[in-house]
């Protein structure tokens, strides 16, 4: 059985579906037969991805509990959530932790953190009114594991993500519900676009993966889909590095 056959009608919500990462997963859950809610801050954007492939787009914040709640209710009304993606997410840039403005920290803090915190909390309030489970997956970082110079603001919010995974897998194991991550390193989308252009910064980045390739979305969908699938039906809690080899620390 593929896991691409499993999705037929199920509601699935992708958070920052307007673009990379977000947009390739809610493709390949529209083609797997999902009904798509592309949610994103940039409205036009989603609704974009959403009549490209067939779903719903709604503008979404993450940050707004009423933008969540309604994001959330605009979901449902196509039926009982089975699929969330958390995706959304920014890097706010990049600096030394001793000079980088405490405003800097919030804003991506807010938007990596209590974004997912609180997109989390309402899909699953809403999965377990329904009561028939459903599976979350939430996109990390190997920046989580290993710091970069420069990013300890972003990494600071993904290994915070990886925390929540595993409290949220914990605490809502008894509802059916699943939580897990995926943890990728540099993916070619408009979030890396302009450090990936520096063929300096490329060639740094290339030098850490052992596979020596830098990932495109289209190598992360797979193990969503799985995750997010019945036939992950005995994994929760994990966060897994979809990273080339970068999470092993190791030189070639
Ligand atoms: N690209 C990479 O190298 C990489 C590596 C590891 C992890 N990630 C993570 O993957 C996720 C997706 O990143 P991407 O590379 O696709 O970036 P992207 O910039 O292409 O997509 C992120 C999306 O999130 C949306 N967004 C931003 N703030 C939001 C908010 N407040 N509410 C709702 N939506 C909001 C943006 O509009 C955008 O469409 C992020 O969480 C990122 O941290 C990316």
């Amino acid at each position: 059985m593929s896991v691409l056959t499993e999705y037929d009608g199920q509601v699935a919500l992708v958070t920052g579906g307007a673009g990379g990462i977000g947009e390739a997963v809610a493709t390949v859950l529209a083609g797997a037969g999902a009904r798509v809610v592309v949610a994103d801050l940039n409205g036009a954007g989603a609704r974009a991805t959403a009549d490209r492939i067939g779903g719903l787009g709604v503008e979404l914040d993450v940050r707004e509990p009423d933008s969540v709640a309604a994001a959330v209710a605009a979901a449902a009304g196509l039926g009982p959530i089975r699929v969330l993606v958390n995706s959304a997410g920014v890097v706010g840039g990049a600096g030394p932790l001793r000079s980088l403005p405490l405003a800097a920290f919030t804003a991506v803090w807010q938007v990596n953190v209590a974004g997912t915190f609180l997109v989390t909390q309402a899909v699953a309030n809403a999965m377990i009114d329904h009561g028939s489970g459903g599976a979350i997956v939430n996109i990390s970082s190997v920046g989580a594991l290993q710091p970069t110079v420069g990013l300890g603001h972003y990494e600071a919010t993904k290994a915070a993500v990886n925390a929540l995974t595993r409290s949220a897998a914990l605490e809502l194991a008894e509802f059916g519900i699943r939580v897990n991550a995926i943890a990728p390193g540099p993916v070619d989308t408009p979030f890396t676009r302009q450090a990936l252009a520096d063929p300096v910064a490329r060639a740094e980045w290339l030098a850490k993966i052992p596979l020596a390739r830098i990932a495109s979305p289209a190598d992360l969908v797979a193990l969503v889909l799985l995750l997010a699938s019945d036939q992950a039906r005995h994994l929760t809690g994990a966060v897994i590095p979809v990273d080339g080899g970068q999470s092993l620390g190791g030189a070639r």
